[in-house]
Order: structure tokens, then sequence, then C-alpha cells
């Protein structure tokens, strides 16, 4: 997609725009001229106009108009409380956000596939322009998330992920490490080696470090869920439950491309990224329910169900995260389906015991468009993951179902106390919903949310 700041030369083959909460949302032809009449609300927010920009890019791409045309003062709304210069970030983002198509494994056809490929913005000034370029890039790499989460399976192992890892920041002064499962046995992470023990792919724990900021000052880590294929291993999901599952690495995805979205936008912070990266199948070598792991950090894991995997490898990545001394800690994974019981598809689920933190988060969250809910983090909990064999039990030990995601939330509390932490359980925001004007699959949340975190702090 290529943005031109200029009002198109000729008329011929443009979609014009024309937003007012008058119209119907319809496209007509007078004298030549095309135009779309996108209808928006009496009263916008900034929730409607991210729903807004990509109504105009959907309906323009479904009467496959290739070039679209509008001015930028057209989504300047009174009761929308931003700046220009914030406006033309959120612009800039929502269009290629939704713009963006997983075609990679279906055949062309003559036609293409439908994408618009020319847009052309009146009406900005040099500050805007600039503006809007910085939020295409970093839709550019919520897409790339995007993809790296919608590819199969069968073609996404942990193997392949380090190598996405390493092309997402070439050229970049970002450092790649990537400990194979010689390396983790030495470092004693035997809590990733035992879920990825059943697979005939090697797990990985790939590293990236971007150095922005001083010597002196504390990185931030963010820690991402890296389970390339989740089958729930002995506790075998059902059918209906296993589709999907290729997607249950997004939030090391997410850390890839949030990494990399800093190291292009020259960040002076520090920031690490750590995915523990595991295939979760069931076999003669899987680990077993009943089974006691040592973790990195000392503690022991009993598994009561191996399906609650993605706890148990974010342990030893949270053990390892404190390595760093870190300013904060932030993980994202795709925990829980009680995340999505609990919140509905329109919210990740946060968790932290410090207020400013989960505020700070709520409103980068509001911004961007990644939306979050803090659920409880209250030390009673802990009382139903004790464990009889082991330390603590990797669900709840009565086997309830009730508050699922905070179960998973206390047991990783208890990998990182005493220090600064989030957990963003994103499962229920893994995949876009009906009515959001998103291609169907990964939404490449929260790459958007953690960006403006970073770049704010
Ligand atoms: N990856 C899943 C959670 C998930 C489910 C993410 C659906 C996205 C969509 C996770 O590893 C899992 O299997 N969780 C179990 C936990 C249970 C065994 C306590 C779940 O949610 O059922
Ligand atoms: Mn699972
Ligand atoms: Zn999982």
């Amino acid at each position: 997609m290529k943005i031109l700041f200029k009002k198109p030369t000729n008329n011929k083959d443009i979609l014009f725009i024309d937003v007012n909460s008058k119209n119907n949302d319809e496209v007509i032809r007078e004298n030549g001229v095309k135009t779309l009449y996108l209808k928006c609300e009496e009263k916008m927010t900034l929730r409607k106009l991210f729903i807004l920009i990509r109504k105009m890019v959907v309906i323009a791409k479904g009467t496959k108009a290739e070039k679209i045309a509008f001015d930028f003062s057209d989504f300047k709304f009174g009761s929308v409380k931003i700046s220009e210069n914030e406006l033309a970030e959120i612009i800039g983002t929502q269009l290629d956000f939704a713009n963006y198509e997983f075609n990679e494994y279906k055949t062309k056809t003559k036609e293409g596939f439908p994408e618009i490929k020319e847009i052309y913005i009146s009406g900005t000034t040099k500050e805007v322009e600039k503006n809007i370029l910085k939020g295409d890039i970093i839709a550019k790499e919520v897409n790339k998330t995007r993809t790296l989460s919608n590819i199969p399976g069968g073609d996404m192992t942990p193997q392949v992920l380090a190598q996405k890892a390493k092309e997402a920041v070439k050229g970049l002064p970002v450092k790649i490490t990537v400990l194979g499962e010689k390396e983790m046995k030495k470092a004693n992470m035997q809590a990733i080696l035992s879920v990825g023990r059943g697979s005939d792919e090697e797990s990985k724990f790939i590293i990236m470090e971007y150095k922005g900021g001083s010597v002196k000052e504390k990185p931030i880590v963010l820690v991402g869920k890296g389970v390339t294929f989740d089958t729930g291993g002995i506790n075998l999901k059902p059918s209906s439950s296993l589709l999907g599952m290729n997607m249950d690495m997004s939030g090391g995805a997410s850390v890839i491309h949030t990494i990399a979205l800093v190291a292009k936008m020259k960040l002076k912070k520090n920031v690490i990224g750590l995915i523990p990266s595991v295939e979760n199948m069931p076999s003669g070598k899987s680990y077993r329910p009943g089974d006691v792991v040592r973790s990195m950090s000392g503690k022991t894991i009993e598994i009561l169900n191996t399906d609650a995997e993605g706890r148990v490898i974010l342990a030893d990545a949270l053990t390892y995260a404190q390595k760093y001394k870190p300013e904060v800690v932030i993980d994202i994974a795709t925990l829980t389906g009680a995340a999505a019981v609990a919140l509905g598809e329109r919210a990740s689920a946060i968790f932290t015991d410090d207020d400013e933190l989960s505020k700070q988060f709520e409103k980068v969250g509001e911004k961007t468009g990644d939306y979050v809910w803090r659920l409880p983090l209250w030390e009673e909990y802990e009382n139903e993951i004790k464990g009889s064999l082991g330390d603590w039990t990797n669900i709840h030990n009565k086997d309830s179902r009730y508050g699922g995601a905070i179960y998973a939330a206390i047991f990783l509390h208890q990998f990182i106390k005493g220090t600064k932490w989030l957990h963003i359980d994103m499962a229920p925001r893994m995949t876009s919903m009906q009515g959001e004007y998103l291609s169907g699959g990964a939404l490449g949340t929260p790459v958007r949310a953690l960006f403006k975190f970073i770049e704010n702090n």
C-alpha cells in the first residue's frame, strides 16, 4: 500500500471518500467520478473512529477499488479528544491494518486479491504526514505478527519461529541468541523441556536484545508464549478445540515484532524479548499428568493437566527474565479459554499487583485499540494451586472450572514475585471478531499497545 500526500491528478480509477453522519454507506458514480459516501455516527468516539477508518478500507476493497482518496480533515471530530499527530498515527495504522489479508496459501487468480494499492491523502501538514507514515510502519509490524500466527502448525515449528525472529530484525541492531535443548538442559530449564518432550520438533528459547538506551538503564523484558501447536498433549483437546491452536504462539509473535518495531523506530530504550517455544504433542515421550517438574527457579510444578502447558513454559521464561534486573516484565500469552469466558472476545485480560502499571496499560490499550481489562491477582487464590506432591499445581488443585484465567495468572506470579510485572492473557483477542472490519484469523494484538507503552515509558 502506497500513501501519497496529494490530490490525485486525474479522477480515473479513484474512489473518493465523503464522510458524513447523514450519508448511507454507498458508492455512487456521478459524472464519471466514483464516491464512497461513508456514514459516521453523530457522536464519534475514538473506538468508533478506528472502526470507521477500517470500514472505509473494507468497503473500498469490496468494490474492487485499488486507489482511494480522502481529506485528512474529514476524520477530525470535535468529540474525539486527540491531537492531530495522534489522529495521523491512528489513520496510518488503521489503513494498513484493515487492508491486510493472509493469502499466502491461496492460488493467485488473474485479477489478484482485492487490495488497496494507493491512498491519496490531502489536507495534511508535514508533521501530520510524518505521523501517518509512522502509523504505517506500526501497522506493517502488526500485520507481520498476524502472518506469523496465521501460518499453519505444520509449517510453524520452534525452529521456524526462531528463524522468523532473525528475519524480523535483519539489519537492525538486535542481538538474537537461540538456545536449543542441550543449552536449556544446562540452564536447568526443565519446565520448558518437559512440555516440549512429546514432540519430534526441538524446543527453542529465543532471546532478542535491543539496547537503544544507556547502559545503566534497566530493560523492559517482554516474554511471549511460543507454543507452535497446542494439541493439549496427553490431555488431548477435543476435535473442536484443536483448530486454531497453530496460533498458540501469538504472544511470541507479538514480542518478535514489537522488538523489531522498537528497533526500527530507534527508541532510546533497552528492550529484551524472551520466547520459550515448544510444540505440545502426545507421544510415548510426553510429559504426563501427575509428573512433577523442577523448574529453573528450583520450585517444583505438579502437572495435573498437560494442556495447561503455557504457564509451565512461562515459569522458566519468567525466571530467566530476572537475570536482566528488569525495570518491568510483561508477558503475553494465549493462556486460557477461561479469559474469553470471562470477558468475551473484546478485551485481553491483564493481571498485576501494581495499580499504576495497570492504569498505564489500560490507557495505551484504549489509545491503540488493543483493549484490556483487569482481573484480580489476590493472594487468597494461591490456596487452590498448592500441590500435594510438588510446590504448585499447574491448574486448580481440585480441577474446578471456576476462575481459570486467574489461577493461570496466580501460578505465573509464583515465578516472578518481587519484580514489577504485568501478565496479558490475550486468548480472547487471538483472532478478529465479526463486525471489526478486519480479515479473519490472527489479530496481531498487543503490538500497538506494547509499542506505545515502551514509547511512553
Ligand atoms: N492455548 C490454550 C488456551 C487457548 C484456548 C487459547 C483457546 C486460545 C483459544 C491453553 O494452553 C489451554 O489449553 N488452556 C486450557 C487450560 C485448562 C487445561 C486449565 C484451557 O483454557 O482450557
Ligand atoms: Mn493448552
Ligand atoms: Zn496453549
